[in-house]
This record gives structure tokens, sequence and C-alpha cells, in this order.
């Protein structure tokens, strides 16, 4: 099929790489220039795991072309896959401003019946407001659909070549027919539903998962309270296939660019029709707060941060990006700062992205793990990034001032940990001091 893609973020240049890998015939299209131009000398403007090998036999294959030229791509294509960004607005709306331009433009360029799928996570009944932007626009025959996509960062090819469903909200059996065709070499998971019912299956669903992990976290909280282990209590949760394994890894909250808006955006939906969405708002706060337990940590042991140094590892909101969308390192970063203390902080790829959206005089970007711990009074783990782990704890003991590790992933093992004079936090599991478990606290029931 001949595909038309609009906008090269996460989703759009994703599914057209991949689409295009399944032997279809894919035109990715972006205003920006600059980033068309690099994609079309082989760079890639994000980093993701196998995109830029994916790109290049592509496009050599003559599969994959980038242009600026949306009218030229539109008017080729049988299907237009609109995947430009959905911002949040300051009220936490989503801002469709971008989704609105497009729509116009495809509306102009269309050429003949064509099928137009929106992918980028938009408010229920969006998808009808695209349809009346088209219809004023054009008088050639179209449908539209809603496709939404479940892709993660870090493993996006992974997971668009393999989802476990794919959802087609439309209302047209001959786009059903088409989009049903485009994604079978995909999964025999694919769920056709009315368009709001699919554009709310993608709030749900990420909504769903944020409530997981809030819900591990304040399990979590409560186990360092009554001095048990969260990895434990999750792992036996997990095996029970009502609850599933995933998402219960307890950490200093989610980040990045689709939880957090996507929980906020879910809570104005209900908000819109008068219903007040009290688990959502919940676990938005719960988030918010859980990122704060690094510094109430630090602060138990520390007292004061003022003029102390924190070395910290992991900048990404999560490992294999180096995306800092929402990431908990910028707020711990700041508040740190804020109290007085000097930052040192190392991510293998996400500080450029980082620097950009923080300087001070007193937060300095290092080259490595080593150079970030070394002489500092504290080190903060707030990316698992594997590379972390890797380090052996007798030689991250000789770099840091003072042994305090505050492990904001649970990256480390007791055993190892015991072997060491670490003060060691992490979340949800026992503290150690000087390698020794902390004693259970007295139960007061
Ligand atoms: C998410 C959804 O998983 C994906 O389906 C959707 O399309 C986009 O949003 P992504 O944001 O790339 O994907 O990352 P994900 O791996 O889901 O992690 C999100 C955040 O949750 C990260 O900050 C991660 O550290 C955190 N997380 C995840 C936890 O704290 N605990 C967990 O158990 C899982």
């Amino acid at each position: 099929m001949k595909l038309a893609v609009i906008g090269t973020g996460y989703v759009g240049l994703v599914s057209g790489v991949c689409f295009a890998h399944q032997g279809n015939e894919v035109v990715c299209v972006d205003k920006a220039s600059e980033k068309i131009e690099m994609l079309r000398s082989g760079g890639v403007p994000i980093y993701e795991p196998g995109l830029k090998e994916l790109i290049q036999t592509n496009t050599a294959a003559g599969r994959l072309r980038f242009t600026t030229d949306l009218a030229d791509a539109v008017r080729l294509a049988d299907i237009v896959i609109l995947a430009v960004g959905t911002p949040s607005l300051p009220n936490g709306e989503a801002d469709l401003s971008f989704i609105k331009q497009a729509a116009r433009e495809i509306g102009e360029a269309i050429n003949g019946y064509t099928i137009i799928v929106t992918k980028s996570t938009v408010p229920v009944g969006t998808n009808e407001k695209i349809a009346a932007i088209l219809a004023e626009c054009t008088d050639q025959p179209f449908d539209i659909a809603s496709v939404p996509e479940f892709l993660r960062e870090g493993s996006a090819i992974h997971d668009t070549l393999n989802p476990d469903r794919i959802v087609i909200g439309t209302a047209s059996e001959l786009a059903r027919e088409q989009l049903t065709a485009l994604h079978a070499p995909l999964t025999s998971n694919i769920l056709v539903t009315d368009i709001r019912s699919a554009e709310m299956i993608k709030y749900a669903s990420n909504a769903f998962l944020a409530t997981k992990i809030s819900f591990i976290n304040e399990i979590a909280n409560i186990c360092e309270k009554v001095g048990a282990d969260v990895t434990k209590v999750a792992e036996g949760m997990g095996y029970d296939n009502r609850i599933g394994r995933s998402f219960l890894k307890a950490g200093i909250g989610y980040g990045g660019s689709c939880f957090p808006k996507d929980t906020q955006a879910l809570i104005q939906i209900a908000g819109h029709v008068d219903y007040e969405f009290k688990l959502l708002k919940s676990v938005v706060e719960v988030n918010q707060d859980q990122r704060y337990n690094v510094i109430r940590k630090l602060e138990a042991i520390l007292d004061n941060l003022q003029d102390m140094t924190v070395a910290i590892w992991g900048l990404a909101f999560k490992p294999e990006t180096d995306d800092v969308r929402d990431a908990p390192a910028l707020e711990i970063i700041q508040t740190l700062l804020e109290r007085g203390a000097s930052v040192k902080a190392y991510d293998p790829i996400a500080a450029a992205n980082f620097s950009k959206l923080l300087t001070h005089p007193h937060l300095e970007y290092c080259e490595s793990k080593e150079e970030a711990a070394r002489g500092a009074d504290a080190l903060c783990l707030l990316t698992e990034w594997k590379e972390f782990a890797d380090i052996p704890l007798p030689e991250l003991e000789r770099l840091l001032r003072k042994p305090i590790l505050i492990d904001g992933r649970n990256v480390f093992r007791e055993e190892e940990l015991s072997q060491t004079s670490f003060i060691y936090y992490s979340v949800g599991r026992p503290s150690l001091s000087q390698g020794v478990r902390e004693q259970n606290p007295v139960l007061l029931f």
C-alpha cells in the first residue's frame, strides 16, 4: 500500500519505518526541514535502538522516503497517517492545533478516495472534528479511523512489529478492510471498534498502567515502614494472572512523554463531561510525590543538603532513551539545587537533552559515572541504565567521599551491599547501614 505519515516524532517515524519494512511504500512528512534533511542524509533525530539501521535498509530498498511536501505525499497515498504532536496545554488539555492544521492541509491535498488514520493520542471526539475539517476542505471521498499507538520508547521497533493488539476505530467498512489488511502481518489480535471507543482505549490503557505504577509505589512506601520487601510483594502479586507481573516495579515514579500528559488529559476529558476521575487524580498526586522520597531519604541521612555535593546517575525518564520529557530527575535536581547542594550529573546519552532544560552554576554534567561519583557526599541513582549495576561496589565506595547510596530504581542487591560500608536506601526494601540491614520497625498493633 502507499502510505503518507505526517509527523516524524517517535510515533510517526517508527510507524513509518516499520510499515516500509513490511513492504509498503512510505513517505514520511515533517514541516521541520532540518529534520527531513537529517533523515535523508542517514541521521536520526531521536535515539531509538535499531531505528537507524532500519531506516537505512528501507531507504536503500526504495520503500521509504522523507519530504517536507505534505501535499505531494498525500496526493499519492491510499492511507494517510496523522502522527503529529499533541502536547499538553497549561491546564493539562491536549493541544490540538497541530492536528487541526495538518487536517486542513491533508483535506486540501487528497486526490481520490483516501483513508485518514489518527495515531496521535487525541481526546474522545477529535476524529469527528478531523472529519469535519476534511469535509470543509475537500469534495473528494475519504474515511477516517482511529488506530492508537502503544509503542514504548526504547523498544519502539519491537513493540510496533510485535504489538499485543491493534485497535481500529472506524465506521467505514472499506477502511476496516484496508486497515485490517495493512496490520494483519503484525498480529491476529485486531479489535475493530467505533471511533470513540478506540480513542478511549488509548487513554484508558495508559491511565491503567500509570495506576499500577502509583499503586506499587504506595505499597513500597508502606513496605518501608513495616519492614517488608516490595520486590517480593510484587513478585508474589504478579503470579496471579489477574494482576500480571508487568508495571509493578517500584521506583521514583513514571515520567516520559505519554503517562504524565495522557493522565492529565483524561482527567480533563472526564471533567468536560462533569465527571471527577478521583482515582486518576490520586495516581498523579502519588506519582508527583514519589520523586521527593529521594530528597527525604537524603535529608534523613545528611540532615542538611546545604554545601553538600550530590552525584546523580541517570537523567533520562527510563533507560535506552535520551528522552528527558517529564523525567523525575528534573524536579529532584532542581530541589537539590534549591536546598543549597551542588550536583554532579551523568547519563550515558541523555545529558545533552537535559542540559537544554536545566543549567545552574552548581550543576555539572560529567562525562562518566565515575567522574560524577568522585568526591560526592552521596549518590542518587535515578535511571536504571545497565552500566550502573555493573560497577563493582568497592570501587564506588572508594570514589565517593561518603558511602551514601540512594537507589531510586532498586538496582543493587543486599548480598553485594553487605560486603561494603554503604548506607543504602532503596524503594520499598529494607535499608542498610554499613552493609547491615536496619532493624525491622516495631509494629504498634
Ligand atoms: C508508555 C506506554 O508503555 C506505551 O504503551 C505508550 O504508547 C506510551 O507510553 P513509554 O513512556 O515509552 O511508554 O515508557 P514505559 O516503558 O511505559 O515507562 C513509562 C514510565 O513508567 C517510565 O518512567 C518508567 O520508569 C516507569 N515505570 C514503568 C515504572 O516506574 N515502573 C514500572 O513497573 C514500569
